[in-house]
């Protein structure tokens, strides 16, 4: 499998066998980290990380994830670059692409993070846009993998907002790697149904099944995984709130809910996450609309029965898994 020059901007672009090297490979280099095994298989090189929305995991998983391969790393946020305001994407890719080997963004379109890979002529990866969040996926996979032995044929579930960037990548991705998939959300809250026929199309071939339903029973019933995000993304505006929550309230992942997946379900989450007031967020929402948990409860978030924190360290093994075999 030879990955070299490619761009990771969507699981849409590789294939199931390209995305099983990718898991393959993370677990080696997890291996390796585990066992202080140096693997600095790319010193010499260097990457820019370019950050348009905040982030704690992506941004860490990138860093570590470079410094262990032994690359340089620069970070560049919203506010100490030229980009979009004084430079173009186009300009700014094309000067990027000549000082580095690699470019990570963070932002708002996909189409952003596409012109970047046009125009810098360097591996390009997808650290979230509105659409996707593609390196979620590899950690979400490579956790499932791990707790439950496998990934085809296991049942997952989103629940919630279904059409934000983790539920449109996860609903891509169990189909790529067959599993079966269900959004459980109202039905305006889908993904759009064009991604819908791309999904379909990827899951008559490789066995999975899709299924939209708002029906809470349904929808946890007999379930392997419940995974679940934030009801407002970044990039929404804060007005959006009050018909979310009103919208997403009975999807909330609580112990009653989490009883009708099999015993042994897994919960997960990409985080950050809204479950206690112990965010300026959170105490703010509790606030104003009585709901001090929201996506999640606490009790769930800290069972036995919740990974989020090996998928948040999978982070960093997928993403360096990435950055390897595209710059390798
Ligand atoms: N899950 C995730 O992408 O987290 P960050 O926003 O902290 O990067
Ligand atoms: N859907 C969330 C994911 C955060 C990792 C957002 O875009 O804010």
């Amino acid at each position: 499998m030879n990955l070299r020059g490619r761009n990771f901007l969507k699981l849409l672009d590789f294939t199931s066998d390209e995305i099983r090297y990718l898991l393959d490979l993370s677990a080696e280099l997890k291996r390796m980290k585990m066992a202080g095994v140096s693997h600095r298989y790319l010193t010499g090189k260097n990457i820019v990380l370019l950050f348009e929305k905040t982030s704690t995991r992506t941004r860490c998983a990138f860093e570590v994830g470079a410094m262990d391969l032994g690359l340089g790393v620069t970070f560049l946020d919203p506010g100490s670059s030229q980009m979009g305001k004084k430079e173009s994407i186009a300009d700014t890719a094309r000067v990027l692409g000549r000082m580095y080997d690699g470019i990570e963004y963070r932002g708002f379109s996909q189409k952003i993070v596409e012109d970047i890979a046009r125009y810098s002529g360097v591996p390009v990866w997808n650290g979230l846009t509105d659409d996707f969040h593609p390196t979620q996926v590899l950690a979400a996979l490579l956790t499932i993998e791990e707790k439950l032995g496998r990934l085809r044929g296991l049942n997952f579930t989103f629940m919630g907002d279904a059409r934000n960037n983790v539920a449109n990548s996860m609903m891509i991705g169990c189909a790529k790697m067959g599993l079966n998939f269900t959004a459980c959300a109202p039905s305006h809250l889908y993904p759009k149904a064009e991604l819908i026929r791309e999904a379909e199309k990827i899951a008559a071939k490789t066995g999975s099944t899709l299924r939209f339903t708002s029906d809470i029973d349904e929808g946890a019933s007999d379930t392997d995984i419940i995974y679940t995000d934030i009801w407002v993304s970044m990039g929404e505006p804060d007005s959006v709130w009050e018909e979310r929550i009103a919208a997403l309230k009975k999807y909330q992942v609580n112990k009653d809910l989490m009883a009708k997946a099999k015993p042994t379900a897994l919960f997960m989450h990409c985080l950050p996450s809204f479950h206690d007031t112990n965010t300026s967020i959170g105490a703010e929402i509790a606030k104003k609309f009585g709901l001090p948990e929201m996506e999640v409860t606490d009790e769930v978030f800290e069972s036995e029965q919740s990974v989020v924190f090996d998928e948040a360290e999978n982070r960093m093994h997928t993403i360096k898994a990435v950055m390897y075999a595209t710059l390798k």
